[in-house]
């Protein structure tokens, strides 16, 4: 095996920052450079293995951008602040490959990247639904193949889901951005399956169900469901945005698959293991009119034995959040993570009203905060200023 190759970005920088993979744009190692960082980039595709990422830290590290694919177990975590580590900073707004539990044991933030994924994510399961409905992979290939020999009245046949009944499976950030531009595109009525009820997503519903009225047009409803299974038997399109915790494993399974209607259209962009996916190409082999569109895979990168082979399903490699504008702002995001830690900066997002990232992204002098730390609280870290900052905090 050849030794990795790293990049060295400011390389008389007091505090040393281990960065797991490249990441796009510039903004990102102007925020660490500021503050002080000497950057060691990891070059290459594949991806760092435990043991390799616990050698990278060696005894000197004070803080790392880490990737979704890797594995931060308890072991690496005491590794890093064995190291001397002020945070681990993950690259990602989920962070199920991170063991938050053993990192606030040992005393150790852990950053993510929410907000400005949100509504790119949001559009990319949109795009899995209308790909999957409208059969759009099947057409494109059938002209590939050169397979297609003129219109016919009943070829490459889709649902058209307008006014039809969406259900989300979580109604948090990008559930809601998906479901809001679902139902305002298609009026589209809404269930959704939560713990918690949404009042803002119920609240916007309403107002728009009056938008419409107040233009003659039928109205739409949106309704929590006390159960999944209800949810599931109801919908013409069910899209999933719970995170994975132990409890959602295969929240998708046989008997969830076989409450479904026969034709609708199922779609995950959140984490692969929510779905059986051995189960799902079984039910999809079954019923050849039952469609999904998925981004995320039980064991990424690998896919589930005949899904490929099946023509009712659509797949894209986790694309999720792949536009520049969001890479380039979830690489800042982590960055002013890490900056704000070592600097000792508070934490963002202290009250209603602050959690918009856009002040990070777009002001030429970012607050003085740490955008997002998922166990700030556990951990006891100071908030930012309850109230909206001024020019002055942002100095
Ligand atoms: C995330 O940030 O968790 C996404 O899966 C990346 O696209």
């Amino acid at each position: 095996m050849t030794a990795r190759e790293w990049v060295i970005v400011n390389p008389g920088g007091l505090r040393r920052v281990v960065v797991t993979k490249e990441l796009p744009g510039k903004r990102w190692l102007q925020l660490l450079t500021a503050a002080d960082c000497r950057v060691e980039i990891a070059q290459g595709d594949d991806i760092l293995a435990e043991a390799e990422i616990r050698a990278a830290l060696g005894d000197h590290c004070d803080a790392v951008i880490g990737q979704l694919t890797e594995s931060w177990s308890a072991e690496t975590l005491g590794a890093l602040t064995a190291a001397g580590a002020s945070i681990y900073s993950q690259y990602a707004v989920g962070y199920d490959n991170v063991d938050v539990v053993a990192a606030t044991r040992l005393g150790l933030p852990v950053g993510n990247t929410p907000g400005v994924l949100t509504e790119t994510t949001a559009q990319l399961a949109v795009a899995l639904t209308f790909a999957a409905a409208r059969r759009i992979a099947e057409g494109d290939r059938m002209m590939r193949a050169g397979a297609y020999h003129g219109w016919l009245p009943g070829m490459l046949l889709g649902s058209l889901l307008y006014r039809g009944t969406l259900g989300i499976v979580g109604a948090g950030r990008i559930g809601a951005a998906y479901a809001r531009m679902m139902v305002e595109g298609h009026k589209m009525d809404l269930l959704y399956y939560d713990v918690r009820p949404s009042e803002e997503l119920e609240h916007y519903m309403a107002d728009y169900a009056a938008f419409l009225a107040s233009h003659g047009e039928r109205t739409v409803t949106c309704r929590r469901t006390e159960t999944l299974e209800e949810l599931l038997g109801a919908c013409d399109v069910v899209s999933i945005h719970a995170a994975l915790t132990a409890e959602t494993h295969h929240l998708i399974g046989p008997p969830e698959l076989a409450a479904m209607k026969g034709e609708a259209v199922l779609v995950n962009s959140s984490r692969g293991p929510l779905v059986d996916e051995a189960a799902l190409v079984e039910h999809c082999r079954a019923h050849p009119r039952f469609r999904a569109g998925l981004d995320v895979y039980e064991n990424e990168p690998a896919i589930a034995l005949g899904l490929a082979e099946l023509d009712n399903v659509v797949l894209v490699p986790h694309l999720g959040s792949a536009t520049t504008f969001t890479r380039e702002g979830m690489a800042t995001l982590a960055a002013a993570n890490v900056a704000a830690i070592l600097k000792g900066w508070p934490v963002w997002r202290a009250a209603a009203g602050l959690e918009d990232v856009r002040p990070f992204l777009e002001d030429e002098a970012p607050p003085h905060a740490a955008p997002s730390i998922v166990n700030a609280d556990a951990l006891g870290l100071p908030r930012f200023a309850a109230q909206a900052p001024t020019k002055e905090d942002q100095q």
